[in-house]
């Protein structure tokens, strides 16, 4: 079978999934009806998914669930996460409660530039090119005026353009290195935008200066090391109890342990992260906004000293425990999909109708929950009883269960120890 293809992104819907079912499937019909059942039956809605994307054949559903009963800076929320790992809403709401009696989470803003870059190269005298950009450096602002005027209106707009010399990196590389306030907005149409005019002028400014200079390209970056938000909770170590340890120092010591092991090792550190991203990726997806630059910026936060470590920190102090936890979040509010997607608009309605600061707060403290949980389970009991249970119903549906079945395997492991084989075997023997 040749799967190469000509010209499919000109084929209709129709056409292009027909080349999928009849190329990849021996049972066309099978994988046709796969698809469509997944359509919405509301044909617009469809039509604004299929839209979203190039080439769209049908939707990959995540379930969007809640957890309740955050406390943040005193006021309770709801928080919207879409995700498919079974214990994670489980484990944010188990932690929301833990701390509503204990404080609640604190959540502030340190602080919300985005950066962008244009990078090109220069050959010549750099305090020539430096005694240029100080001439010119008014005119970026002047000839992007059109595109900055409305994010002006709301506060926001270019903070600064610097020239940076890279010639100790690369040969003739320099970049200008811009900084911006987008307010409610994520701004990468912006920041892309304002960039590209930056190229522009550039380039014809130094065409007419006679400068040896050439632009390699513009474009933000998804590092943003000054738009940090920063949750916490704390307690009296007394009142960090826990189940499983009887002595709330025994608990609250081994907890700063198991922290300062992903602080210090790098292998552990990635796992500790991916724990608090579960918390942090749900939210950001139920709202709308881009996950990949999330990740993309957190994690070389997570190595900015050199070594990839530890997002959260948790201390003792004076009788105090204190968990903490700082991450670089470049939201958005309005805009993108924010006001295309109809679950997305009800999410935000769910958190209130949020600044963008105002989510970065609720994203991080969701991280931290998420976070606080599975070194809860670490510590004390191991993940898997917990995992296992909430899988439980995952194998319950890849066996295709009856009611009937269905209800004899919840009771006889309410208390067995649930694992793959275990609940195979009880099936097949239900099945004998
Ligand atoms: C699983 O999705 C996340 C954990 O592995 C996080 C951690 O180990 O801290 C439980």
């Amino acid at each position: 079978m040749n799967n190469a293809v000509a010209g499919f992104s000109k084929l209709s819907k129709k056409e292009k999934i027909s080349w999928i079912a009849n190329e990849y499937f021996s049972n066309p019909e099978e994988a046709l009806a796969i698809i469509r059942n997944y359509w919405n039956s509301d044909e617009k809605l469809q039509q604004l998914h299929d839209e979203f994307i190039e080439n769209t054949i049908t939707n990959l559903y995540i379930p969007l669930g809640v957890a309740p009963n955050f406390l943040i800076n005193g006021k309770y929320k709801t928080i919207p996460m879409a995700i498919e790992e079974s214990s994670v809403v489980a484990a944010a709401s188990k932690s929301a409660k833990y701390w509503a009696t204990r404080g609640g989470f604190k959540a502030t803003v340190i602080n919300t530039e985005k950066i962008g870059q244009v990078h090109f190269t220069y050959n010549g005298d750099s305090q020539k090119l430096a005694d240029f950009f100080t001439n010119i450096k008014p005119k970026f602002f002047s000839d992007t005026q059109s595109i900055t005027k409305n994010m002006q209106q709301r506060g926001g707009g270019i903070l600064n353009i610097e020239l940076r010399d890279k010639r100790n990196l690369l040969e003739n590389y320099f970049q200008l290195h811009a900084t911006f306030e987008t307010k409610d907005s994520m701004g990468a149409n912006f920041i892309n935008s304002c960039l590209e005019q930056f190229a522009t002028t550039l380039k014809t400014e130094a065409q007419n200066a006679g400068l040896d200079l050439e632009v390699v390209m513009s474009i933000l970056s998804n590092y943003v090391p000054n738009c940090i938000v920063k949750a916490e909770v704390s307690c009296n170590v007394e009142d960090l109890t826990e189940k499983h340890i009887p002595n709330p120092h025994d608990f609250a010591a081994r907890f700063v342990q198991a922290v300062q092991i992903a602080e210090v090792e790098p292998f552990r550190a990635v796992t500790h992260n991916k724990g608090i991203m579960n918390g942090v990726d749900a939210v950001i997806l139920a709202t709308g906004n881009d996950f990949r630059a999330v990740e993309a910026g957190v994690h070389a936060y997570a190595a900015r000293n050199g070594q990839y470590s530890s997002l959260s920190h948790a201390k003792i102090e004076n009788g105090i425990f204190t968990f903490s936890l700082e991450i670089p979040l470049a939201l958005g509010t309005v805009g993108g999909l924010t006001s295309l997607h109809p679950l997305v608009k009800l999410c935000l309605e769910i958190l209130e109708k949020p600044s963008a600061e105002e989510l970065m707060q609720i994203v991080a403290v969701a991280g931290l929950a998420q976070n606080f949980a599975a070194l809860r389970s670490l510590t004390t009991t191991g993940i898997q009883e917990g995992h296992m249970k909430m899988h439980l119903n995952n194998i319950i549906n890849q066996f295709e269960a009856t009611d009937e079945e269905r209800n004899l395997i919840k009771i006889h492991f309410k208390k067995n120890v649930v694992s793959h084989s275990a609940v195979v075997e009880f099936i097949q023997n239900l099945r004998k």
